[in-house]
């Protein structure tokens, strides 16, 4: 994870965030939406299938599968992989955990092995075979700055394999937690229903309620004051987001959901780091919750949800929803 862009800092971050280019501007976006309007009603065609036998899962079958179908279609990794990589995601994760088991720091360091293995294969494949794709165009990018060749192949590797990274669980979980914080206040979620442009602030409010990522880390590159504490040379400082989303000195009543709110928030870091894949996130969100709006009234939770208990990155893992 050395080399991913969160990690590195000014000049190398500057390099590496430019060689990226507009993959998310707005007439990318817009490319992108139709692919992605037309998973999110495959998905909730299956979804309204298993909704007429009872309880279904909208983990299983809808908020965990947009976003890998999303992101490995604009990577152009192959459908049969996708499963595969995913679940190599929720394992990884853990390194970045506030207090990792060792069998959790084992599991993510076999599966950071099997990723490693898996995107230096992926990058020498588009090398080969220059597509019409990101990782082609990163290496057409890095050939044309960076002589040597290793080097070029590392830095289109971490962007390649963090940008998966970056866009698994965080998108899941802004479309299972907005839909788990709807369906448990139904006002809001009928006043949406006659107000449906609202909804990107609908999608900001869950982000400030139940961020995805509640912790984000950084080292002290030398001896800093930081809200009069001082933080010496090289110590980790954690920014908890979660809990900057609900301090009662930035939000009144910050333990209430209210999608009128409008807040700023986290939910996205900020300064040089900020999410570059925010708007495909947000698109995500918009395309699915306009779809759910529109096909299917009269959803309830159907069950406890379930959380797999962490505290950096947040992930439902199953939200039983029925339909009445
Ligand atoms: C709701 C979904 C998402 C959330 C909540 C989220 C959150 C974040 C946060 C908090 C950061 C800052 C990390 C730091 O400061 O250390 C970040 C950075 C980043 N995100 Fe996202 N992200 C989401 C979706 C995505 C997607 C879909 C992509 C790409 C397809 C993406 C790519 C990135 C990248 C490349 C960075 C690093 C930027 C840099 O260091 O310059 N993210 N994200």
């Amino acid at each position: 994870m050395g080399g991913t862009l969160p990690m590195l800092n000014p000049p190398d971050h500057t390099r590496v965030r430019r060689s990226v280019g507009n993959v998310f501007d707005r007439n990318s976006l817009a490319g992108m939406r139709t692919s992605v309007e037309r998973t999110t009603h495959r998905l909730l065609d299956r979804f309204e299938e298993e909704l007429a036998y009872g309880p279904a899962d909208f983990c299983a079958l809808v908020s965990e599968e947009l976003p890998i179908i999303t992101i490995g279609e604009w990577l152009q990794i192959p459908r049969a992989d996708h499963a595969f990589l995913r679940s190599l995601t929720h394992d990884q994760v853990y390194t970045q955990e506030l207090f990792p088991t060792p069998s959790q720091l084992a599991l993510s360091e076999e599966s950071s092995r099997q990723l490693h293995e898996y995107f230096t294969a992926l990058v020498k494949e588009r090398r080969r075979r220059p597509g019409n794709d990101p990782v082609s165009a990163w290496l057409r990018v890095w050939d044309a700055q960076e002589p040597d060749r290793e080097a070029a192949d590392g830095a289109v590797y971490s962007l390649a394999l963090f940008m998966l990274l970056a866009a698994l669980e965080t998108t899941s979980h802004v479309l299972s937690g907005t839909v788990r914080l709807l369906l448990e206040h139904p006002r809001q979620l009928n006043w949406l229903r006659v107000h449906p442009e609202q909804l990107p602030d609908a999608i900001d409010e869950a982000l400030r309620y139940d961020a995805p990522i509640h912790m984000i880390s950084r080292v002290a590159p030398e001896e800093t004051e930081l809200a009069g504490v001082t933080v010496r040379k090289n110590e980790m400082v954690q920014l908890m987001a979660g809990a900057a989303h609900h301090d009662p000195a930035h939000y009144a009543a910050p333990e209430t959901f209210d999608i009128r709110r409008r807040p700023a928030h986290l939910g996205f870091g900020g300064g040089i780091h900020f999410c570059l894949g925010n708007a495909l996130a947000r698109m995500e969100a918009d395309c699915l919750l306009t779809a759910l709006l529109e096909r299917l009234p009269g959803l309830r939770i159907g069950g406890s949800p379930r959380w797999e208990p962490r505290v950096a990155f947040r992930r439902l893992i199953t939200l039983p929803v029925v339909r009445v």
